[in-house]
């Protein structure tokens, strides 16, 4: 591995969402800082920056991560995934997930929703038969300061359901 210099910054070469994105970043910058205030996306939102709250839960390599703990030079080679990449990028569809959240009124004031939506994307594409208790399991990693998780499980197991019957509409 590479040694790095805190004072200089380095090139970081990632997919974002399906497209070749690069970085600068100094070797002690997280990846939720470079994500919203490098590369412009901010619907990954940053709560508690301790690893705690969920909110900044994006895709690495498919796998849910914390970016407020991962390293921006982490990322590099990596496959990442926000709340951005969910929407069709051409005509700009709602994901399923999406589109559910919406009809259940389970976004509520919006903060937690980018980090639950990526949590439960890599969830149904490991276990589209994945249960309420997985569900509530999956929700566990993510704090909701609206309180309202009763509205986000109706929403996840209408998309699961949704999902699983390959229709996009809410
Ligand atoms: S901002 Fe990363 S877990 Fe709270
Ligand atoms: S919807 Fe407001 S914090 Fe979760």
């Amino acid at each position: 591995m590479p040694r790095l210099s805190a004072t200089e910054t380095a090139r970081v070469q990632f997919r974002l969402n399906g497209r070749d994105t690069t970085a600068e970043a100094h070797p002690r910058m997280l990846l939720s800082d470079v994500l919203r205030h490098d590369v412009g996306a901010t619907g990954t939102h940053v709560g508690c920056e301790h690893g705690v709250c969920g909110a900044c839960t994006v895709l690495i390599d498919g796998v849910p991560a914390r970016a407020c703990l991962t390293l921006a030079v982490q990322a590099e080679g990596c496959d990442l995934r926000t709340v951005e990449g969910l929407a069709d990028a051409g005509d700009g569809a709602l994901s399923p997930l999406q589109a559910a959240f919406r009809e259940h009124f389970a976004l509520q004031c919006g903060f937690c929703t980018a980090g639950i939506l990526m949590s439960l994307d890599a969830l149904f594409a490991a276990d589209p038969d994945a249960d309420e208790a997985a569900i509530r399991d999956t929700l566990s990693g993510h704090l909701c300061r609206c309180t309202g998780y009763t509205p986000i499980v109706r929403a996840a197991l209408a998309a699961r359901d949704r999902i699983k019957g390959g229709t996009t509409d809410a």
